[in-house]
């Protein structure tokens, strides 16, 4: 039962306001309860929640299937290293492969999409032993250092020069530009199959087909960021369905924890057997709590 006050509410909004880093424009807007696809301000004022956690919520907010497996894992277990094993990591891995095509059969579970990246950047490197990396103009992987790499905007990159280097941008759904910067030097080639951040624009299927075959002619590998089409954005479970192609690495997000902060880079075998024993790692990644036992993702 809520018991703070209108007074207490506009307090607490006052200082997310004032003691956060600044680095957000925040609304004047305090949002405290969620429900589907509604959510409830501090004066009882009803949206529709139209923003969907930037493509987190896509079981709505408060979705009972996950509320319950939340609170059965925090009652059972909310912390475990990745060196000992549990059983709702187990059964989230056998899960997660199982809608997946059978090539992509090892994770390297994280904590967000930037996270998935990073880790899918450095898989790369580890598997090719080469540095370059091919990103698509208009592209974006996160805030990281090793994601902002690949990330295009240059109001988000310029500040932070230098980044991970070399990376080479072309135009998104350019064939000829991507024959041309894929070399014998390339690890990878990063690609959102629909560009969210980019202004929502689809990949054609000429060039997601052309992205594989290059990449496999050239010993490079292919990573398919599906942090924001993943989960049933795009009508299938995975927006790579659509093409007939299967990339190497698979990176997860958002939508993949029901609300919880869990990521994944999803890779081949091979990929995942070119990382030397500690090569990367993540603390909280793998945490067992987040993982809503016997909750199966809802998209058929
Ligand atoms: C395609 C894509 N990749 C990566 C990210 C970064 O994910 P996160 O904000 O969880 O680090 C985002 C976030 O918006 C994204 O849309």
């Amino acid at each position: 039962m809520e018991t703070r006050t209108l007074e207490d509410w506009r307090a607490l909004l006052e200082a997310e306001k004032t003691l956060d880093s600044g680095v957000y424009t925040k609304h004047d807007l305090l949002i405290v309860r969620g429900q589907g696809a509604r959510v409830w301000d501090a004066e009882g004022n009803e949206y529709i929640d139209c923003v969907g956690g930037y493509g987190v919520a896509n079981l709505g907010h408060g979705n009972p299937e996950v509320v319950e497996a939340v609170k059965r894992q925090a009652e059972t277990l909310m912390a475990m290293p990745q060196t000992l094993p549990t059983p709702m990591r187990g059964e989230f891995y056998r899960t997660l492969t199982a809608i997946l095509p059978p090539e992509l059969n090892r994770v390297f579970p994280v904590n967000s999409g930037t996270e998935a990246n990073e880790a899918a950047l450095k898989f790369a490197r580890a598997h090719t032993g080469r540095k370059k990396f091919v990103a698509a103009m208009r592209g974006f992987s996160g805030r990281t250092m090793g994601s902002l790499s690949v990330t295009w905007e240059p109001k988000y990159r310029e500040p932070f020069l230098p980044l991970v280097e070399p990376v080479e941008f072309i135009p998104y759904n350019d064939v000829e530009a991507l024959k041309r910067a894929v070399d014998e030097e390339t690890a990878a080639v990063i690609l959102e199959p629909v560009q969210g951040e980019g202004g929502v624009r689809p990949a054609t299927p000429e060039f997601l087909r052309a992205a594989r075959e290059i990449t496999q002619e050239k010993g490079a590998l292919l990573i398919l960021d599906e942090i924001q089409t993943g989960m049933g954005r795009t009508g299938k479970r995975f927006a790579f369905e659509h093409f007939g192609i299967v990339p190497d690495i698979l990176t997860l997000a958002k939508a993949l924890g029901g609300g919880v902060p869990l990521g994944a880079a999803v890779m081949r075998e091979e990929v995942a057997r070119s990382m030397p024993k500690g090569g990367h790692g993540t603390t909280f990644g793998g945490t067992p709590w987040p993982w809503p036992q016997g909750w199966r993702p809802s998209v058929t």
